[in-house]
């Protein structure tokens, strides 16, 4: 096994982890008491995050949504930003991150989002070296036509810093179809485009490519229960955003057990994955716990490690000339 300082040290690109899903419990509380409220269910920053609820993806979304409903001005967008570029990114050796955000929840107009991230990214950047850009995600609970009004507003606010939309939310209520007219006017607006498919059925995998269009896939184990899609995304080069921890818990990645048999059975397929945290404290985990973890259940050497890695680089929504 790799030694775990090694692992940490180790130079990371983060493509899935998401802004609301990692804010410490302490900040939370803090948010909380800044603005009157209390947390759900009587819960302190010491209980906040129980994950033996997250076994149910709408209780933990349930969290997932205080943590954005607690977000109000600008300085509290800047706050959580920083912390968690700092604390689950350049303190596990991640120089670069694509940052997913939800709109939806937060207590902020898009606008006001944008601006609070903008300036904790580049604060981040200059304190720390990290460098990082935004994905918007689409939330699929809602309806096709939120998401639409959304990506007009991406478009409408549109900055150098984000490089693309995505989608969350429990994909049982929204099946990817539904957003295809949402991604595609992403796509003619010149966004990049991945999507949440971790419980769905392998044939929404082809949905994402096909009518969504896009080039990166979050989770996406079960593509390992359809060879013929397993021979597609390698012919086409489709990269995985693998969040070993997190999905354990739900046993999407595998049994359940930490042996992640679909992201082994990825790997070993050949198929582009990359390693990451999702929601870092809320799932009791960070970069380097998520890349060690599967580096023990795979065996991975430092070479295999190295091409992950390489992996991940080459699926990022830079410019060429800015991966460096
Ligand atoms: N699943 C679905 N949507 C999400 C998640 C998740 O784990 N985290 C944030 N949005
Ligand atoms: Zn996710």
């Amino acid at each position: 096994t790799i030694p775990y300082d090694v692992v940490r040290a180790w130079p990371k690109v983060s493509l899935h982890c998401h802004l609301l899903g990692s804010v410490h419990a302490a900040t939370v509380a803090d948010l909380a008491r800044k603005h009157g409220e209390t947390l759900p269910y009587g819960r302190s920053a010491a209980d906040l995050y129980e994950i033996e609820a997250y076994e149910d993806l709408g209780a933990f979304l349930a969290t997932y949504d205080v943590v954005g409903s607690l977000v109000r001005d600008v300085e509290d967008v800047h706050r959580i930003t920083y912390e968690s570029l700092t604390t689950y990114g350049s303190e596990h050796g991640v120089l670069y991150r694509e940052i997913f955000v939800s709109p939806h929840p937060v207590g902020v107009p898009y606008a006001v989002l944008l601006d609070g991230m903008r300036a904790a990214m580049a604060d981040a950047r200059a304190d720390a070296g990290i460098d990082s850009r935004i994905v918007v995600a689409l939330h699929r609970e809602r309806s096709a036509s939120e998401a639409e009004a959304l990506v007009d507003a991406v478009v409408e606010h549109r900055i150098d810093e984000v490089v693309g939309v995505g989608l969350d939310y429990a994909e049982v209520n929204g099946p990817p179809g539904l957003f295809a007219d949402a991604f595609v006017h992403a796509g003619r607006a010149g966004l990049e485009r991945t999507a949440h498919s971790e419980s769905g059925p392998p044939r929404h995998i082809e949905v994402i490519l096909d009518d969504l269009g896009c080039s990166r896939i979050d989770h996406g184990y079960h593509v390992v229960t359809d060879p013929r899609i397993v021979q597609r995304c390698l012919d086409e080069g489709v990269t995985f955003t693998c969040t070993p921890v997190s999905s354990d818990i739900g046993r999407y990645s595998g049994s359940g057990d930490g042996r992640h048999e679909r992201i082994a059975a990825m790997h070993a397929a050949g198929l582009r994955i990359t390693i990451d945290s999702d929601d870092p404290p809320m799932f009791g985990t960070d970069p380097t716990r998520d890349h060690a973890v599967i580096s023990t259940a795979l065996g991975l050497t430092t070479t295999d490690l190295a091409r992950i890695s390489l992996d991940a680089v080459a699926a990022t929504w830079l410019d060429e000339t800015d991966r460096t």
